[in-house]
């Protein structure tokens, strides 16, 4: 039914080229969903008896590596940034890389400082990539139009449109190919490969002589090109190389590496058996993450896609549309390709590499006084005594980009905080300090203004404060 179903729907689209495209992505919706429906019947988990702790070879400590660089690795690389997400969980209507973070710069002008200036200090021309979705494209584009007149090459391309899957016919939700987009999805990052490939995109970095590929999540901005991990790639020849760092209390959701068979795989927490994930999310049995920064060999990748096609485990993502109707979601993660490359295995790197912005409570930490650019690079300040970052909770009036922005009249200082919990109704002015443990909750009803130029410390601040 299912197929007939999409067959139906590339015989509406009109123009031939168009239909070619569009049951092509119809096609590799149907293999993912095929593999869906065996897995179910198999009930086929993961056996947690064979899950071991990867070996030392399997992940090497960032410090081990030779700190070597050899600029002229550059001419081989290339790097891309997943950009096909959108801002959602922070209130924001477009692409989340579009988010402004820093000194009038959106993640995405950021990315591109880092670039020109890798590109200007080694001379090179290392070409900036990002893949979209169809949910992105078109502002992602009207953002990167404006470095046309730049030294830098920006390419894009799109990822796949997948229709989402009625929870209970297991049938598209979407009736034409022309249907409102809350009935397609993006089928996550683990698309990047067919679609670099679909795009022609791979065979023409190929032919340019790139030979690898950088790529990391665009709300990273830690994720920068070091040059010792890709000389390390190059001696070691490893064709898959995953940036982990060590997990904290605050990491338990992430994927990990683990040793199954023999082989490395990643292990993602929806793969894990529900009376496991307990075990998944301790920091004991598992010591490290993923950070999604990952190198990539490109001719590596084209053997895979043509002689074995990738194999990644699926997620399935619980959704309801704008209707109320529930349904399902089939989506990969780029990570989980590790387990068909040579040589693969992880690099355990510092804490830095790794500075996603996830939440508005991210995003007060780096736009604050904790970090400094540095050519797109977000640097912390060697004003800070401890080497850890605050923690931050800012409430639900702060979840929003838009109540965010409106609720700080400029950043506080935080370089000696250590925690801050806000609830509620609660401003700030500008030129506020925070030390120490600072609380401030405001209950239903009440509201409370932090004056400018106040300094907390260690302190709890409730009740009704208006100015
Ligand atoms: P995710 O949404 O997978 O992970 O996006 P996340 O940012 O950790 O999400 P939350 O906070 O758990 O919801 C990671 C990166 O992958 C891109 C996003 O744009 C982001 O940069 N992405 C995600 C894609 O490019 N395509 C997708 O289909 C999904």
């Amino acid at each position: 039914a299912m197929r007939a179903e999409l067959a139906n729907l590339a015989s509406q689209v009109q123009d031939e080229e168009a239909r070619k495209y569009f049951s092509n992505e119809m096609d590799n919706f149907f293999v993912l969903f095929t593999r869906y429906l065996n897995e179910k019947a198999k009930g086929t988990k993961i056996s947690w008896d064979k899950i071991q702790s990867p070996s030392n070879e399997q992940i090497v400590p960032y410090k081990n590596l030779d700190q070597i660089s050899a600029p002229s690795d550059l001419n081989k690389l290339a790097v891309l940034k997943l950009n096909g997400g959108l801002g959602t969980t922070m209130g924001c209507v477009g692409p989340k890389s579009a988010i402004e973070v820093r000194d009038g710069m959106t993640f995405l002008d950021l990315s591109v400082r880092q670039i020109e200036y890798l590109n200007k200090k080694h001379d090179v021309s290392v070409p900036f990539i990002l893949m979209n979705s169809f949910n992105t494209d078109e502002e992602t584009k009207r953002i990167v139009q404006k470095y046309a007149t730049h030294n830098i090459e920006i390419l894009t391309f799109n990822q796949s449109r997948h229709p989402r899957i009625n929870k209970e016919s297991l049938l598209p939700v979407a009736r034409s190919p022309a249907s409102p987009i809350d009935q397609w999805y993006p089928p996550g990052h683990g698309d990047l490969y067919e679609s670099l490939y679909n795009s022609g995109l791979l065979d023409q970095l190929i032919a340019q002589g790139k030979e690898y590929l950088f790529v990391s999540n665009v709300d990273n901005l830690g994720a920068t090109v070091d040059l010792s991990i890709l000389h390390h790639m190059v001696q070691t020849e490893a064709e898959f190389i995953m940036e982990v760092t060590d997990k904290t209390k605050a990491d338990i959701k992430g994927g990990t590496l683990i040793d199954y068979d023999g082989r490395i795989r990643l292990l993602e927490i929806a793969q894990v058996p529900s009376e496991h994930v307990e075990d998944f999310k301790s920091i004991k049995k598992f010591q490290i993450f993923n950070t999604n920064n990952l190198w990539i060999n490109l001719k590596a990748v084209k053997r895979v896609l043509e002689e074995e096609s990738m194999d990644l485990e699926i997620i399935v993502n619980n959704k309801t549309t704008d209707n109320g109707e529930k349904v399902i979601q089939l989506e990969t993660a780029v990570g989980a390709a590790i387990k068909h490359f040579k040589n693969a295995h992880g690099i355990n790197v510092p804490r830095s590499r790794f500075l996603p912005v996830k939440s508005t409570s991210d995003l007060f930490l780096v736009t604050s006084d904790l970090y400094s650019l540095n050519h797109g690079e977000l640097v912390m300040s060697p004003k800070r005594m401890f080497n850890t970052v605050p923690l931050v909770k800012l409430g639900d009036h702060f979840k929003k980009v838009n109540g965010f922005m409106a609720r700080f009249k400029g950043i506080p200082h935080i370089l000696e905080l250590d925690h801050l919990t806000v609830t509620g109704d609660v401003t700030f002015g500008s030129n506020i300090e925070l030390r120490g443990t600072v609380i401030i909750v405001a209950n239903h009803g009440d509201r409370i203004d932090i004056p400018s130029g106040s300094v907390l410390e260690n302190k709890v601040v409730s009740g009704n404060l208006r100015i």
